[in-house]
């Protein structure tokens, strides 16, 4: 079923060709914020005078002239300079609202031609433990996956390990001369990120130290045994630690393929740049050069003969597209390596790929101090402490609000608004924001925030438990009051908002969408009684409160979080 706005758009093109009008892109029509310029608006004759050098305000009265809103609502108005405001009626309202209940997917029509997507993301380094920047990027990339998802695509995430890094060598030194077994056992991480902190200030003062370190990476990188042994249990004991911020946040990846997986394919992906002219040598170093992005090259073999991040991301792309067929990759990886991936794509473009790559960059989080969030030793902060704090802050709140609920019900509620809490915070601002993390903010039950919007979905829900048996969508709807009809406009914008997301990849277009939802379901819900109405209103404001759940429960489920049936 198309949308609202699909349905006005094709109608003011059909007014525009009427009028003798051409217009190669769709023109701008879009639910207005203030309900005194109509539900719709276009500033379709402001932009096409300005082409065909028309008055504004005749031409959109000629459109107008010539548009059919039969079946809609009634004729639309010129107002202002030049815009087209529309008005939907009560009767088309009722209709639509009725058919988007009906449906499975709310109104939400898959893509028409479907591609298979790569999404790369969260991707921390083995052997340092995972720190509140890569919230962003687990978030940002899980909450696109699942839109994908939704809209019909083929997705495979995948996250790409920084697993042979320069800084094994640094690791490999340490666990062979200051690693203590018992720390080990009890805290692996802190245990790996201390030999490796050690390792590093004692070459940094000591040459012959360095030296060693570098002697480690050779002998990692040449396959010896012992040395190769020693990785794979940093490897494993990163992996299962990062799994646990995973489970947390209820984050999952088709594959976790490693920097180091792609080994192998290093030398000949060189030698292919180098048979195609792509790559050439430059101060000991194969570099490719692209002036038009930078005076700094893109470097994939160093003077010392060794590979990096920037061959493995060549190689990574070879493989994705070869093996599963990419149409698209998604990085999503913080704003700092913008001209790496500019780099990148330009190379990969020159090798003839045909595929559509995006660097979904982000801004960074900030602490109350306004800089770069850090733990008052002045460390980047840890993940699973944050988000075990996070729950715990939820759960001391759920069980001051319902001291009858038993201790596993608190816990499992608390897990449910404490992830959902640091998650929205977290996708309802522009990606490219910087936002300041603040639990007060986040954790309130006013404003825009997770919890007040699954306190919205629970109070929904809680009306059907009234009711005596299952709830059934009634044969017909009839909207009468304000507040149900401001509400039912709402919710038939989600299917015009949920593909808009990949545009520009925004979830925060999403969050704001429910957060707006779900005021007007407040709204609705506080004039409005339900239960106690005449039959026909009844049915329907039980409908309406159906739609409204699950609705939002969609909605927050595309960004990650889940809904409690309780709180
Ligand atoms: N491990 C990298 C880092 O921490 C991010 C990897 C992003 N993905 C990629 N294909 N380059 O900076």
């Amino acid at each position: 079923m198309a949308t609202v706005t699909q349905i006005l758009q094709e109608r003011l093109q059909n007014a525009l060709q009427a009028v003798g009008i051409k217009s190669d892109e769709p023109l701008q029509l879009a639910p207005t914020m203030d309900p005194r310029h109509g539900d719709y608006q276009t500033n379709a004759a402001m932009v096409m005078g300005k082409k065909v050098k028309e008055n504004p305000r005749t031409l959109a009265s000629r459109i107008v002239a010539n548009l059919s809103t039969k079946g809609i609502g009634p004729p639309p108005e010129v107002a202002g300079p030049g815009f087209i405001n529309f008005r939907i009626s009560p009767e088309f309202l009722a209709h639509r609202v009725h058919e988007l209940a009906l449906d499975k997917r709310l109104g939400v029509e898959p893509v028409a031609a479907p591609k298979t997507i790569v999404i790369d993301f969260s991707s921390p380094n083995i052997a340092k433990p995972m720190h509140v920047g890569h919230i962003r990027s687990t978030n940002l990339g899980d909450a696109l996956a699942r839109v994908a998802r939704f809209l019909g695509h083929q997705v495979i995430t995948d996250n790409h390990l920084g697993d042979w890094g320069t800084q094994f060598g640094k690791v490999i030194y340490g666990w062979k001369r200051l690693l203590n077994r018992a720390t080990l056992d009890s805290d692996p991480m802190e245990e790996l990120v201390r030999i490796y902190r050690e390792a590093d200030a004692a070459a940094e003062k000591d040459p012959e130290i360095l030296g060693e370190c570098r002697r480690e990476l050779v002998k990692l990188q040449e396959g010896d045994i012992e040395n190769r042994r020693i990785w794979q249990r940093c490897v494993d004991l990163s992996k299962a630690e990062f799994s646990k911020n995973y489970d947390l946040l209820g984050v999952r990846f088709d594959f976790q393929l490693g920097e180091s997986f792609y080994n192998a394919e290093l030398p000949g992906v060189v030698q292919e740049l180098q048979d195609r002219g792509l790559a050439e040598a430059s101060e000991g170093a194969i570099v490719v050069w692209d002036h038009e992005l930078s005076d700094d090259p893109f470097i994939v073999r160093k003077s010392d003969g060794g590979f990096g991040y920037a061959t493995t991301d060549v190689a990574t792309i070879e493989y994705r597209y070869r093996q599963w067929h990419a149409d698209a990759v998604w990085y999503v990886v913080g704003a700092p390596q913008n001209l790496h991936f500019q780099q990148l794509f330009s190379l990969t473009r020159r090798l003839g790929y045909d595929l559509d790559l995006q660097h979904i960059a982000f801004g960074s989080i900030l602490g109350e101090d306004r800089k770069l969030m850090r733990t008052r030793s002045g460390e980047s902060v840890p993940l699973r402490a944050l988000l075990e704090e996070a729950v715990g802050r939820a759960t001391a709140i759920v069980a001051e609000k319902n001291p009858e609920l038993s201790e596993r019900e608190r816990s499992a509620i608390g897990r449910i608004v404490g992830i959902g809490a640091i998650k929205y915070a977290d996708l309802s601002q522009h990606r490219m924001t910087d936002y300041v993390f603040s639990w007060d903010k986040m954790l309130s039950l006013q404003g825009n925030t997770a919890p007040y919007l699954q306190n919205a979905y629970v109070r929904s829900r809680s009306i059907f438990r009234k009711l005596d048996a299952a709830f059934v969508a009634p044969s017909s709807v009839e909207l009468g009051e304000e507040p149900e009809l401001a509400l039912t406009k709402k919710i038939l914008q989600f299917p015009d908002v949920v593909p808009a997301i990949l545009d520009g990849f925004k979830p925060n277009i999403l969050a704001n969408y429910l957060y707006e939802l779900a005021a007007q379901f407040h709204g609705f819900y506080e004039s409005c009684p339900v239960l106690s109405a005449e039959p026909v209103k009844r049915e329907t404001r039980l409908l309406l409160c159906d739609v409204f759940a699950r609705l939002l429960q969609t909605g927050l489920d595309l960004l990650g979080i889940q809904v409690p049936d309780k709180m």
